[in-house]
């Protein structure tokens, strides 16, 4: 398959562009999309960029039912030289085959689909927002849509890419943010789809989020669903924490997600020879870590929340404050270094970056 497969049919009327300062996430998207269709025994077909439109489906596609979907979140960014640059796009493009093939469905060819994103990025590239913390997010996704009302994997499905020009994921912008420990509610288990980036997984921890919302708290940090010991990770980012100099975040378990920006973060810990140690840690240390003085910093990590640090965790009704409340001065240099590197503020030492045009 090569690019010149791909037909481009543009919009008549172009939308309106929200104001960079107004912009929230995920609300707004822009001109055109990307769609190409699979049939089960013909592989991919019809590769096009068309008008951002609603789609439509028979009520009885197996997406609407069994829930058989994937997607993945990144993002891209206009440089001061006019460039859009895109942060590691491989890397979810190769996490959404890896999610794909948990829920049994189809690989898509990753060069392709990055060829394709780039075509739609050149044809939408003004809708890229420029202003301190704004970026252009990516959301690549793919949907069973054979009608069947049988539980067997669909025979059709629809890969797409929408584009959303967006600002920080979080009310509370760079400042942190307090999370809620959840004690009754699970994420994942070993063997589930905890490392596939599926819909379920989001579905399944809405109650818990909404409960953490009416309490005042912008997230729940989910524990591991067995022993409700360890921690995982929070809804939409990784978690790492700062104890006595050495950087922390849970070790890959099989099911908490392979964040790329966790990947990334331990890449530039290591290459400023900060310690940083993937394992196992529970909210028993947390707990101790504060009460000793020994928590230095707490961050979440994520393609939407870039790096969030944390506040405050509440667990069991206790309440653990994090730097008295403050951004911690690594989190500021993380935040400052992954995103410099993005934009092109910063070199980027690690080869991270795909330039577009
Ligand atoms: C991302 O960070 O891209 C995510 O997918 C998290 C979320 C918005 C669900």
């Amino acid at each position: 398959m090569t690019v010149q497969m791909i037909e481009v049919k543009l919009c008549e009327t172009k939308k309106k562009k929200p104001e960079s300062s107004q912009l929230g996430f995920g609300r707004v998207f822009t001109d055109h999309m990307f769609v190409a269709d699979y049939t089960e025994g013909q592989g991919w077909s019809d590769h096009r960029i068309v008008p951002y439109e609603p789609i439509t489906l028979d009520p009885a596609a197996i997406v609407f039912h069994y829930g058989q979907t994937v997607f993945e979140g990144l993002k891209a960014y206009l440089s001061k030289d006019g460039s859009v640059r895109l942060f590691r796009p491989e890397q979810n493009m190769r996490r959404m085959n890896q999610s794909s093939a948990r829920l049994c469905m189809p690989q898509i060819d990753e060069d392709l689909a990055i060829e394709a994103l780039k075509e739609l990025l050149i044809i939408d590239k003004e809708w890229i927002p420029t202003a301190e913390g704004t970026s252009l997010y990516i959301r690549p996704f793919m949907i069973a849509t054979e009608s069947h009302l049988g539980v067997s994997p669909s025979k059709k499905y629809s890969f797409m890419i929408i584009l959303s020009p967006v600002g920080s994921y979080y009310k509370e912008g760079i400042h942190p943010v307090k999370i809620l420990v959840e004690n009754e509610y699970v994420r994942a288990v070993a063997g589930g789809t905890g490392t596939a980036k599926t819909a379920g997984n989001y579905a399944s921890g809405l109650r818990a989020q909404e409960v953490a919302g009416q309490k005042g708290y912008a997230q729940v940090l989910w524990l591991d669903g067995v022993e409700k010991k360890y921690i995982e990770e929070v809804g939409s980012m990784n978690v790492f924490f700062k104890i006595n100099g050495e950087v922390i975040t849970p070790m890959l378990n099989g099911s908490i997600l392979e964040g790329i920006t966790r990947k990334s973060i331990i890449q530039l810990l290591n290459h400023w020879d900060i310690p940083v140690t993937e394992r196992k840690i529970s909210m028993d240390e947390i707990r101790e870590a504060t009460e000793n003085g020994t928590l230095e910093e707490a961050f979440g990590t994520g393609t939407a929340a870039v790096i969030s640090p944390i506040g405050e965790f509440n667990w069991q009704d206790n309440k653990y404050v994090v730097n008295n409340g403050v951004t911690g001065q690594l989190s500021k240099r993380l935040y400052e270094n992954l995103t410099g590197i993005q934009t092109g503020a910063i070199e980027d030492p690690f080869n991270w970056i795909v330039e577009v045009d």
